[in-house]
């Protein structure tokens, strides 16, 4: 199917262009060092109930908290000496290079943080030249973002509809479109409670209540700037499977009552033969399921949590992670996400055998922050983390790392 059990290729894969991107040195930006002051500045700037839809967990935030902390337990090994000149992030998954080993993780609802998020999350992941995964609930269509952003390394992330003739059409939109792989997510079946989000009486299709109203009034700018833009509420790849006059409440409620409530094999299995390029499951962090992944003929996983606003309690995704390369067995290309803030955390799970990471909140809130601006910074800022670590551990290439490198429990 795929080479997904090739080793990590060495040397420059692909010319990497971060030449091209800088993190910003003036305006709002200037002063963001990290991913929290990111996360800071798209407070100030959202509604109450946006920031929250973003920010917020399942139920008491276990996991949310969790996914983050438990990077920090995590010691290096550094070797410090070492030769270090002519360092490159370069790795190669899916038979095709990626200038650093992270890419942006699949939204839902980004519209609401800027216009035209999606198209601009596919652009600067083009020009990074690293992965963009689009959602099933982007604000953006499938069509418009191959259109704004054919260069970019495009993959589909598809929910599991409960009509099978939805899930072939836009399996064959994602293809036709060109994206390079499916990536399918199995931990949403039902919707989780997510505490915050009741609090605020943030619901889909939005709800005016005297409370909502308010909380708007108090962000003019992101009135002007976000909300009076159609793209805003909209589900793009919703619009075009409603039937005649849709409308962005309409394509919402359809994705709500449609999504399929349970998801089994069989199902994924209909998805594998539709699909003929690479194929992962985002949502496993046990080794039975990653072995279903291998039985199903998955080319990788995700190893997700989907960033602690699901199913509260469960493991953080870095400590499932070593059970799942285990269990995987160089059988399948191993992703992880949830909780990752910052380059050395992207180093880490390389070290346990991840090849590549997907960023989620850090690109939601740099979009809040500064749109296009923003996201380029975000990128940069990690690619720069990055490049920092590799130094100062004593490597050049992505496939030096191995759990040698880092001690787990360090600091419980
Ligand atoms: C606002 C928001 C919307 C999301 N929508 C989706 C989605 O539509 N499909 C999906 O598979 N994951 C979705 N996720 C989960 C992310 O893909 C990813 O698993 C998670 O954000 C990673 O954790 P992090 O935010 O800590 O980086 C969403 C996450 C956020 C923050």
């Amino acid at each position: 199917m795929t080479d997904s059990s090739a080793p990590i290729a060495r040397g420059p894969v692909v010319e990497p262009r971060w030449s091209d991107l800088r993190m910003a040195t003036s305006g709002r930006l200037a002063h963001a060092w990290d991913t929290e002051d990111l996360r800071r500045i798209a407070r100030r700037r959202l509604p109450r109930l946006i920031f929250d839809y973003v920010d917020g967990g399942g139920e008491n935030e276990i996991t949310l908290n969790r996914n983050v902390t438990a990077f920090d337990r995590i010691g290096f090994r550094p070797r410090t000496v070492a030769e270090i000149d002519g360092r490159t992030q370069s790795v190669s998954f899916f038979g095709r290079g990626s200038a650093a080993p992270f890419g942006i993780g699949p939204m839902g609802g980004l519209g609401f943080l800027w216009p035209d998020a999606d198209i601009i999350a596919a652009r600067l992941a083009a020009k990074a030249g690293i992965p963009h995964v689009l959602a099933s609930g982007a604000s953006n269509s499938i069509e418009q973002v191959a259109a704004a952003a054919p260069e970019a390394r495009r993959w589909f992330q598809l929910y599991v509809f409960r009509d099978p003739g939805l899930n072939r059409r836009l399996l064959e939109r994602a293809a036709a479109a060109g994206c390079e792989a499916l990536v399918v997510t199995t931990d949403t079946q039902i919707n989780a409670k997510r505490t915050r989000d009741f609090r605020n009486g943030f619901e889909l299709p939005m709800r005016f209540t005297p409370r909502t109203v308010y909380d708007f009034a108090r962000r003019p700018r992101w009135l002007w700037k976000v909300a009076r833009r159609h793209s805003s509420s909209a589900m793009g790849n919703m619009m075009s499977e409603i039937g005649p006059n849709p409308t962005a409440a309409k394509a919402v409620e359809f994705f709500r009552t449609e999504r399929s409530r349970s998801v089994g094999w069989e199902e994924l299995k209909i998805l594998r033969d539709l699909w003929k390029r690479p194929m992962l499951i985002k949502g496993i962090v046990t080794a039975e399921e990653t072995a279903g992944a291998v039985a199903l003929g998955a080319d990788g996983v995700v190893v997700s949590n989907h960033g602690g606003r699901n199913l509260d309690g469960t493991v953080a995704t870095i400590d499932a992670l070593p059970e799942v390369v285990a269990a995987a067995s160089g059988r399948l290309t191993v992703l992880l996400d949830s909780g990752v803030r910052k380059g050395s955390d992207v180093v880490k799970a390389l070290a346990l055998g991840a090849r590549c990471c997907l960023i989620g909140r850090p690109v939601a809130f740099a979009l809040a922050a500064a749109g296009e601006a923003g996201v380029e910074h975000v990128l940069a800022m990690i690619h720069d983390e990055i490049d920092r670590v590799q130094g100062l551990l004593g490597i050049t290439r992505m496939d030096q790392l191995d759990p040698s490198f880092v001690r787990l429990d360090a600091h419980p």
